[in-house]
């Protein structure tokens, strides 16, 4: 990536900005924090904002080891009632279920609707974001739906051959896998992202889409242990698995 300060072996970036970056506080905070005493390099205070730190060097802020990361990524167990955006003037933002301290620089990857529910990516890296959500990128969805009337087996085949929405969008092929004792259910498998595409899909057929939950996206499995509303990083291993 180009222009990135990074502290690999032989790099240096400054200490207010690693610190910043590594989401001790914004630039302001962490250049207070120097400059009363409370961030140390190798085990001396250490005074001067500007001071130019490698890799191998042990920063702590009060008295805890800073780690350093170049981006931040959660998963959000989106609740209804709220938008996938970062500001909006009436409505509460998924952005707004995060301290404000962590907000800065987040965006969302890959919308879900006011009334879904589930699995969000939020997150500092545009180029992950793209990779996910751009026209070419065939990236799996998978969702959990419920349905005002049953599903049925030529449901399942229209989804296969893909559907041509109202408005005369063709679509590739999807895959409607219905629950055996639910009919109203099924689990619905799609690799677009288009505007409310499952909910249009579903009233191509009849039918209207009550309930509509995102359980992954490609490798990426909603954490069952994350209640709706809250949100975790994600480890090392969930983010390199996205990026396969
Ligand atoms: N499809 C929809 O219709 N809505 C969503 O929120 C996600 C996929």
């Amino acid at each position: 990536m180009q222009g990135k300060e990074e502290t690999d072996k032989g790099k240096t970036m400054r200490l207010d900005k690693y610190l910043a970056s590594s989401r001790a506080g914004s630039r302001k905070e962490v250049r207070d924090l120097i400059k009363h005493g409370s961030v140390s390099v190798n085990g001396n205070i250490c005074r001067d904002p500007s001071t130019h730190i490698r890799s191998e060097d042990a920063v702590l802020c009060r008295g805890l080891p800073v780690v350093y990361k170049e981006h931040v990524y959660y998963m959000l167990n989106k609740p209804a009632g709220c938008v996938s955006a970062t500001t909006d003037e009436k409505e509460r933002t998924v952005l707004d279920l995060f301290p404000e301290d962590l907000q800065k620089g987040l965006f969302i990857v890959g919308r879900l609707d006011k009334d879904s529910v589930g699995l969000l990516i939020i997150c500092d890296d545009g180029e992950l974001a793209h990779a996910l959500t751009s026209p070419a990128s065939h990236v799996d969805k998978k969702y959990c739906i419920r349905t005002d009337e049953p599903l049925d087996e030529e449901d399942v085949t229209a989804f296969a051959s893909g559907i041509t929405l109202s408005d005369g969008t063709r679509l590739k092929s999807a895959v409607l896998d219905i629950f055996e004792d639910d009919k109203c259910a099924a689990l619905v498998t799609i690799r677009e992202g288009k505007y409310h595409q499952i909910k249009r899909m579903i009233a191509s057929r009849g039918k209207k889409v009550v309930y509509l939950k995102r359980l992954s996206i490609g490798g990426l499995v909603l954490d069952r242990e994350l209640d709706e509303g809250s949100f975790r990083e994600l480890t090392d291993e969930e983010v390199r698995v996205l990026r396969m």
